[in-house]
Order: C-alpha cells, then sequence, then structure tokens
C-alpha cells in the first residue's frame, strides 16, 4: 500500500512524453521522514574529501540524513566512519566540524574514545560496581555500516545493502575525474566554508544545479554586471563566465540518480586553469583538457553536487525538515595551482557562488518563493520536468561514446533546449528507494525482523 502510494509521487511514461512529480514530494513531512529513512538512511551518502582529515588523528563531523556522523583518520593514517554519539548515554563527541584528537574525551561523563573509534577509558571504571554483562558489551563507537572512498571523496552508508562504491558511482566518475585530475597532486578544499540554511524542500537544490533554464530569468543581474565589465563601464576588471555567450550545452544521467551537465565554453581563458592547459593536455589528452575548461556541473544523488563554471565549488546538502535544508560550500582547487590563478578562483567564486554572491541568493529565494507557491494544495502535480523530452536519447549519444561512457540518457544541442530530463534519473532513483524501502519495510514488520543495532 504505502509502496505504491509512493510509487504514484513520479509518473514515468517517456513513451508517452510523460514525466511528472506530485508537489507532495516537496511538502508533506510523512514523505520527508520517509526519505531520510528510505533515503538518505540506505544509500551511499557523500561525506566529505580526505583532504580534510590529511592528517593522523583529524576529524570531521558531518551528518546522515538524520544522524551524527564522526570520520576520524586513526594514527596509522586509516579513515574510519562511525556514528557521533557517545556509548554511555549519547552525547556527541565534538562540538567543533573539523579538528584533531588523538581521543575525543565525552563531555557529559568523560568516556573517552580512540581515533580509530575504540572505547580508551570509562570514567572511574572500577569503582562503579558494574556487572559482568556490561564489562562483556562492546563500548566501541559504531561504525557506520559502509564507508568507502573514491579517489579522496568519502562516502558512507549506514544500510549495508549497498553496491560497492565504484559501481554506485558508475559514469559519473569520469565526470568526477575531470576534477581529481586537474592537478598531478590530487586536490584540495581551500580554507574557509559558508553554510547557511533555505526554507526549502533538499530535491529544490539538488534540481537547481542541473537547471539551465533558470540562467537568464534568476540571474539577469549577474548578465548585466558581467556586460558592464565587459564594456568598461564597471571598474571591477573580474574575468568571469559569461552566460549569453553559451551556445552548446549538453547533459547525461546515470544509474542511481546521478547525472552531469556541460556547457561548452566560449571564454576558456576566463578560467583559473587556463594557465596549465598545456600540462593538462599532455598528462590527460586533448578532448579531457578542452572538457576541463568547459564549464560542469555534476550531481550526486541525494547529497552532493560539484559546479564548476565560475571557479570550482563543492556543495553539501542536509535536509533539515520537508522546507528546510542546510547547504555546505566550499571551494575546491587543484593543488599546486599558480598564486594568479588561485587569486581568480578565490575572487570568481566570492562573486558567483559564496551565499552573499551574485548568484547564491537568487537561487534561494527562488526555491522559498517554490516553497510557499506548494502550499498551495489544491495544485497537485508539477509541469517542471517536461522540457527536452523529444531530444533526449536513451543511451549513449556521438559525445559519450567518444568519451567511452555509457549514461543512462544523452541531451545535446542548442543551449535553448535548457533541458529538464537531467532531473529523471535523480526522481527515478527517489522511487526505486522510497519503494524499496517501503517494501522492505513491510517484510521485516511481517517477518519480526525490525529494530536498529
Ligand atoms: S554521555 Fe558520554 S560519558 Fe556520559
Ligand atoms: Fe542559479
Amino acid at each position: 500500500m504505502l509502496a505504491e502510494a509512493l510509487a504514484g509521487c513520479v509518473v514515468d511514461d517517456p513513451d508517452q512524453g510523460i514525466f511528472t512529480v506530485h508537489r507532495d514530494v516537496y511538502r508533506d513531512p510523512a514523505i520527508f521522514a520517509l526519505e531520510m529513512r528510505y533515503i538518505f538512511e540506505r544509500t551511499w551518502v557523500f561525506l566529505g574529501i580526505e583532504d580534510q582529515i590529511a592528517r593522523p588523528h583529524d576529524y570531521l563531523a558531518t551528518w546522515i540524513g538524520r544522524q551524527p556522523v564522526l570520520v576520524m583518520r586513526d594514527g596509522d593514517g586509516k579513515v574510519g566512519a562511525f556514528l557521533n554519539t557517545c556509548r554511555h548515554r549519547g552525547a556527541v563527541l565534538t562540538q567543533r566540524e573539523r579538528g584533531n584528537a588523538r581521543v575525543h574525551v565525552c563531555a557529559y561523563h568523560a568516556w573517552t574514545f580512540h581515533s580509530n573509534g575504540r572505547c580508551a577509558s570509562i570514567k572511574d571504571h572500577k569503582d562503579g560496581g558494574y556487572s559482568e554483562a556490561f564489562e562483556r558489551e562492546d563500548h566501541d563507537l559504531v561504525p557506520v555500516a559502509r564507508f568507502a572512498s573514491y579517489r579522496g571523496l568519502m562516502f558512507g552508508s549506514l544500510g549495508a545493502d549497498v553496491p560497492p562504491l565504484e559501481e554506485h558511482l558508475g559514469d559519473t566518475r569520469f565526470f568526477l575525474d575531470l576534477i581529481l585530475d586537474q592537478s598531478p597532486h590530487g586536490i584540495e578544499l581551500l580554507p574557509g566554508s559558508s553554510t547557511y540554511v533555505y526554507k526549502g524542500n533538499w530535491k529544490m537544490q539538488l534540481d537547481n544545479a542541473l537547471d539551465g533554464y533558470h540562467l537568464t530569468s534568476v540571474h539577469p543581474s549577474f548578465m548585466k554586471i558581467v556586460k558592464q565589465r565587459q564594456s568598461g563601464e564597471s571598474q571591477n576588471q573580474l574575468a568571469t563566465i559569461d552566460f549569453a555567450a553559451y551556445r552548446q550545452r549538453g547533459g547525461f544521467t546515470f544509474g542511481n540518480g546521478h547525472a552531469a551537465v556541460w556547457t561548452r565554453n566560449p571564454l576558456p581563458q576566463i578560467r583559473p586553469l587556463y594557465g596549465l592547459v598545456d600540462e593538462l593536455r599532455q598528462r590527460v589528452g586533448e578532448t579531457r583538457a578542452g572538457l576541463m575548461l568547459d564549464t560542469r556541473n555534476v550531481v550526486l544523488f541525494p547529497n552532493v553536487q560539484f559546479a564548476e563554471n565560475a571557479s570550482l565549488q563543492l556543495r553539501v546538502l542536509r535536509p533539515l525538515a520537508v522546507d528546510r535544508t542546510e547547504m555546505r560550500s566550499y571551494v575546491i582547487a587543484p593543488k599546486g595551482e599558480p598564486p594568479e590563478a588561485r587569486e581568480l578562483r578565490l575572487r570568481q567564486f566570492e562573486d558567483f557562488f559564496n551565499s552573499s554572491g551574485l548568484a547564491t541568493p537568487d537561487d534561494t529565494t527562488c526555491y522559498e518563493d517554490c516553497q510557499t507557491g506548494y502550499r498551495a494544495q489544491d495544485v497537485g502535480w508539477t509541469q517542471g520536468y517536461a522540457r527536452g523530452m523529444t531530444s533526449v536519447r536513451r543511451g549513449a549519444n556521438a559525445l559519450a561514446k567518444q568519451l567511452g561512457i555509457e549514461p543512462a540518457t544523452s541531451q545535446y544541442g542548442d543551449v535553448a533546449i535548457q533541458d529538464e530530463t537531467v532531473f529523471h534519473s535523480g526522481y527515478r532513483e527517489w522511487r526505486r528507494l522510497m519503494v524499496k524501502g517501503a517494501n522492505d519495510d513491510a517484510v521485516a514488520k511481517a517477518t519480526g525482523r525490525e529494530g536498529g543495532r
């Protein structure tokens, strides 16, 4: 029953030219609670990048859906992910998002835990009058069921029933490699980040990074400022992207909800990477170096986005409620890039992506307007996933074949398509996981196998 109702929230009938999503998925708190349980707590979720915990005993506190997680590098350099909750009476083990600690001392009753998750000590243990049953228990931090890293990008899953990470990422790895290979030394997150909360559903941000349709209507102020800089009317001469010059765009969807869009960049010289182009061509080849200078957004379902147009942004989203989402935003840079490229990267980021930049507040205002509009309960279905239905092709197009990737769908053409089929993979995965979760729970209930670890 529940599985059927959830399946009915996404109507996916490409042969009839229909793809639509029911607005309840953005506004119903009961559906939100199920999303946390069936999506965020049962599939691979992005945690961070290994560079954030580069040294022994470095740690990163983050979240998988509703649950606090502590990622730690131990003294031997091994990284592990644990539920961030003291085994005694539950306190989280750090108030800080990042830091370095050989042991974590719980602030409440001072149980201590090694950076490998093992319980180091129980305060006043021997005088505690503990029973043998207590002594037989394991007091270590509880590891996240699955933890894996793809070239330094760390993911965890609270559900054990997930495919290997590389299989989960599939050919999105081609697009991740376009970021990870920008320097022979790897990538780093630059110091500083911004965290903000918008009053809208998490899927709005997931969609928007793939949404070419909104650029000219939401960001005209940015486009106008770019023009003023180009004409000399503005004294600010920052080189940055120019939406008005875009001509060709394409996108690919992949299994497991992932997708990538790209736009041919007619101004490759504005990219901070441009100064390294000769080295890149030699190291990764002409085609991949060219793609690195184009603009690309990659979305890995359900919680991470890599946005590369002005500068290169990592966005990690965390749903807080059906109508509230926390965003964490970071600058990604290739390690060892020249100082002038680094400066351009930072200035472009502040200009466009920063939470106070020329783009982000306009985007989040639109999400909040949508969330308000979705309170119109008498309107059931979105009409926002229909553009591009007649031009998308199933499987690989010529470009995908040239790149050696096998997407689920391919789109390519004039920038005016402003495709919306690129969202379909996320909603297909949404439906798959929600239906699977409901069915699995029904079986567990019927067979009496419910309950946590
Ligand atoms: S809650 Fe951690 S020591 Fe008591
Ligand atoms: Fe935008």
